[in-house]
């Protein structure tokens, strides 16, 4: 990341100490099962947010992003979350408070600066790419050790705990492990991760609608709880349940009753989807890429039906999608409620055909989706390190 140093060094007239960079990821399958224990696919991305970093002495962080003509500085005494158009600086001060809390002794201040090849708003995760990036900086700055799990935690803790959003590990634990030519499998109850060899040359497309629902946040923080709730339900009649992913149909349907129809469906799919997870682990075993791609279709129509996190706009992509010469499946990615699609082709799907359903999303909804093409790419890592 040669950009981010040039960048630092414009910024701040010297050269960084500590580089660090981490990659986007794309949720591969398991929709909304991270926070509810169950498993979860995912593929690091080969974009990255790039993060360079100094110490200083004074108690201050200062960031700069490039494309932004203002440095941000915040006295470090006491951390708390900034509002308007600072709060992008939230993910790393957040990793930084949630480091400390955890052990680091940071002394003085640091200046950060930031520069990315992950295309803003694509449905990438680039906060969790941040959030990453820069735990990997601090690190090595302030002598802190911890696994590849540890900062994952250390990630997520901060988007839970500082930018305020309820996510599960998925982000953050994929932007760590991620390995190129691998999917980073993750159990969310066990938090026990693997890398899933790819099939031969498969592609992932993204397609973002740029629909970015006003209530993005709190219609994920309702989908958390009503998760929760169903959850609570089940755990009454059946103790020995840790997570609702856990849980069987022949449970849920004994416990019909006492849930709403909406929690029953949330629950419903969260159940199916964590089986589908398991399958595809066996399709991807066995090479079987038909069957890799029926599972996608399976996830994307129970999120759609069950789990009510799609809207009009993925679903036309995902149908503009099916039977497409050269792709397997397709689905949403991510939290939903708008955001993207994911599609999983042979080499034979190209950037024309790309640009055909994004020509029909066009003529429907007045206007492209954003397009990303990637293979693989590699985890969170230190780029470089001398310090002064
Ligand atoms: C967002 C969250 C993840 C996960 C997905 C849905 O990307 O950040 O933790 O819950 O939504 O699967």
């Amino acid at each position: 990341m040669d950009a981010v140093t040039s960048f630092f060094h414009e910024r701040f007239g010297e050269s960084p100490e500590f580089v660090a960079v981490a990659p986007g990821r794309i949720e591969f399958i398991g929709n909304h099962t991270d926070y509810n224990g169950g498993p979860v696919m995912g593929l690091a991305v080969d974009r990255v947010i790039g993060v360079a970093l100094s110490r200083q002495e004074k108690p201050e962080g200062e960031f700069a992003t490039s494309g932004n003509g203002d440095t941000v500085v915040v006295p470090l005494a006491e951390i708390s979350p900034l509002k308007g158009e600072d709060s992008w600086v939230n993910y790393p001060l957040g990793v930084y408070k949630v480091l400390r809390e955890a052990g680091m002794k940071a002394e003085g201040g640091f200046r950060m600066a930031v520069a990315s090849t992950l295309p803003p708003g694509a449905g990438l995760s680039s906060s969790a790419a941040f959030e990453l990036s820069s735990a990997y900086a601090f690190a090595a700055a302030y002598g802190y050790e911890a696994d590849q799990k540890g900062m994952a935690r250390i990630g997520r803790r901060a988007e839970n705990d500082f930018v305020g959003v309820p996510c599960g590990l998925l982000d953050q634990g994929v932007s760590a492990f991620g390995q190129a030519q691998h999917l980073v499998s993750i159990d969310c109850k066990t938090e026990d991760f693997g890398l899933v060899p790819l099939p031969e040359g498969v592609h992932f497309w993204v397609f973002n609608t740029q629909k970015k629902h006003a209530l993005t946040d709190s219609f994920y923080a309702d989908r958390h709880r009503e998760c929760m709730d169903a959850f609570s339900v089940l755990k009454a009649k059946y103790p020995e349940l840790d997570c609702l992913a856990d849980a069987s149909l022949e449970q849920l349907d004994a416990v019909v009753g006492e849930l709403t129809e909406d929690q029953l469906k949330r629950a419903r799919h969260v159940v199916t989807e964590s089986l589908r997870v398991y399958e595809m682990a066996a399709a991807l075993k066995e090479g079987d890429l038909a069957r890799m791609g029926n599972l996608l279709s399976a996830s994307h129509a129970s999120s759609r039906h069950d789990f009510e996190n799609s809207c009009d706009e993925l679903d036309f992509l995902v149908d503009a999608l099916r039977g497409v010469e050269g792709v397997w499946g397709s689905r949403l990615t991510g939290g939903g409620f708008g955001g993207a699609v994911m599609a999983v082709t042979s080499a034979d799907f190209s950037e024309d055909k790309a640009n055909a359903a994004c020509e029909a999303y066009a003529e429907k909804f007045g206007h492209r989706p954003t397009i990303f093409h990637t293979q693989s790419g590699q985890g969170a890592h230190l780029v470089s390190e001398q310090p002064a």
